[in-house]
């Protein structure tokens, strides 16, 4: 396997903040209530804005942080699971966008775990060789998919995107990786369906395209896959818990970060946690924490960084990332 390492990371989320006090003013939740349950305070949402935005806002960012010029791109993948279209891909929109004319550009949906996904692919692509430079975004538009009057989902997403730029280096900087979906629970959580519709079918069978949910499901589910992945990563790698520096979990609820933090003995000081203030921006929310972890100067050369995603799918997938970036 080729060594590669992130060179830079860049996010964007859109100007609109909505508040839980102001959710109090279209639904029947309250702040305590949602505060409580999730830790959620506020998050940002689009007033205009595509997917393929917020993705080019976030790529530019990344692309300045690692000193990247757009050309040098060989591969751009964007994680998504609202994006602007079927086609073209959110991905050719900002190979346009930036002016990444040599680069190879799709789509994946693997919901909040896509950005892992995106790591995972894009680390086998480079293995060839073929493809020394990626961009790797997690973008969404969630907002355009919730169902506005289901209290129970829509106060827990917004809108956002993160990007990091990968390459080829002397140092092992993403490893341990592992992405793995559980198919047969995909009923737990769904959105976007598009109804079956031609001038053959006499009877069009209606569909749910907004966001449906099992929450206790997904909950569970969650901290298992979390705990047993980060095991998994001190196994192979040989480490200790001490070890490792940040943990950047997917950001979709305080209460299941703190029970997977109490289950594997690993204090919250070492999270990179802001759900409070962005929600549960699914594909963008594990770039989103890095992008804060490395602009805040919290990530030090050589620190060691386990990212934890899962999501719709069900998937899941997590890393180990060693930092390489001067301050
Ligand atoms: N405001 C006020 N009350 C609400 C509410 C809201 N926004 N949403 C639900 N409630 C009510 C329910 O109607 C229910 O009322 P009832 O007891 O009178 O029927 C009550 O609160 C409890 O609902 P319940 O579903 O048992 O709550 P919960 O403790 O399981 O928390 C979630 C709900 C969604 C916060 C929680 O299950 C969760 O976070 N799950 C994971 C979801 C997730 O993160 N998905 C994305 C993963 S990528």
């Amino acid at each position: 396997m080729r060594n590669i390492e992130i060179i830079g990371t860049g996010s964007y989320t859109p100007k609109h903040m909505v508040t839980n006090e102001m959710l109090e003013t279209i639904m029947d939740t309250s702040n305590e209530w949602i505060v409580s349950r999730t830790g959620i305070e506020s998050r940002h949402i689009s007033t205009g804005e595509e997917t393929s935005d917020l993705a080019t806002k976030a790529a530019l960012e990344a692309l300045k942080d690692g000193n990247l010029q757009a050309e040098e791109i060989d591969l751009v993948i964007v994680a998504t699971c609202s994006p602007d279209s079927l086609v073209p891909s959110v991905a050719c929109k900002v190979q346009k966008n930036i002016g990444a004319h040599n680069a190879m550009a799709f789509d994946i949906n693997a919901a909040c775990s896509g950005f892992v996904f995106g790591l995972d692919i894009a680390r086998g692509f480079m293995a060839s060789g073929r493809f020394k430079t990626a961009l790797i975004i997690g973008a969404e538009v969630l907002s355009k998919i919730i169902n506005w009057e289901d209290r129970s989902t829509s106060i827990l997403f917004g809108d956002g995107a993160g990007a990091a730029v990968l390459k080829e280096s002397t140092v092992d900087g993403l490893s341990y990786i592992n992405c793995k979906s559980e198919g047969e629970k995909w009923e737990a959580l769904t959105c976007g369906s598009v109804a079956l519709e031609n001038p053959f079918i006499m009877d069009t069978i209606p569909v749910n395209s907004k966001v449906t949910m099992e929450g206790k499901e997904i909950y569970k589910f969650a901290v298992k896959v979390m705990e047993s992945e980060f095991n998994r990563i001190l196994n192979e790698a040989k480490l200790n818990k001490e070890d490792i520096d940040f943990i950047v979990p997917h950001q979709a609820n305080i209460r299941m970060i703190e029970a997977f933090s109490r289950k594997i003995g690993v204090s919250l000081e070492k999270f990179i946690i802001n759900l409070n203030r962005f929600g549960n921006t699914s594909g963008a929310s594990i770039p989103i924490a890095l992008d804060e972890g490395n602009k805040s100067g919290a990530f030090k050369k050589g620190n060691k960084i386990v990212v934890i995603g899962f999501g719709g799918g069900l998937t899941f997938g997590s890393a180990l990332i060693t930092w390489n970036k001067d301050l």
